[in-house]
């Protein structure tokens, strides 16, 4: 019953496959997407907004797409883009993101470079009910991650997403077990 919004090299994506949830279909706002190509036999769509007159349409669009595929739960896997409220409204309290700071600090698409200018010592995960905001939205699970001496943007935000891989899937797990 899950349907995962992409945008990159899908890493958590892989991390949903992994634990085994119930994955139905994946779809992107980026036809290239690396992330796509992970999926192997489940259905993908992608839904680039020049494609489309509005990004209500285009959300309106992918909604179809996911509804027509069974899917009743979303996950966000590093899909970068607000999604519309008229989205939001289809799938109400049932979109998840993960997002790599420890959110309300540092939302936004930059947030590990952002942590490193900032000087923080500690940084860390956030999965979270997605809302119309920008990473806002009831935080669900939010584990730290320390920040070391010699860090860049690569290093920190690999060691961040070794944690993000066990923490969506467990909130995923969770939320499914709750429903
Ligand atoms: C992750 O750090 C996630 O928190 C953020 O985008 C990144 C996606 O990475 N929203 P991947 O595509 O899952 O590898």
């Amino acid at each position: 019953m899950i349907g995962v919004l992409v945008s990159g090299t899908g890493t958590n994506l892989q991390a949903l496959l992994d634990a085994g949830l119930p994955v139905l279909a994946v779809a992107s706002n980026k036809r290239d997407a690396p992330a796509l190509a992970r999926v192997g036999h489940l259905p993908t769509a992608s839904f680039e907004l020049p494609e489309y007159e509005s990004r209500d349409e285009r959300d309106a669009v992918m909604a179809d797409w996911l509804e027509q595929h069974g899917v009743e739960l979303v996950v966000l896997a590093g899909y970068m883009h607000l999604l519309t409220p008229g989205f939001l409204d289809r799938f109400p309290g049932r979109v998840l993101n993960v997002h790599p700071s420890l959110l309300p600090a540092f939302p936004g698409a930059h947030a590990v470079a952002e942590q490193l200018a900032a000087g923080v010592r500690e940084s860390g995960c956030t999965v979270h009910l997605v809302d119309e905001g920008l990473d806002s939205g009831p935080i669900l699970l939010q584990e730290r991650v320390p920040v070391l001496d010699g860090d860049t943007e690569e290093t920190l935000h690999e060691r961040i997403k070794e944690v993000e891989h066990r923490l969506l899937p467990q909130a995923v797990e969770e939320m499914l077990c709750a429903r």
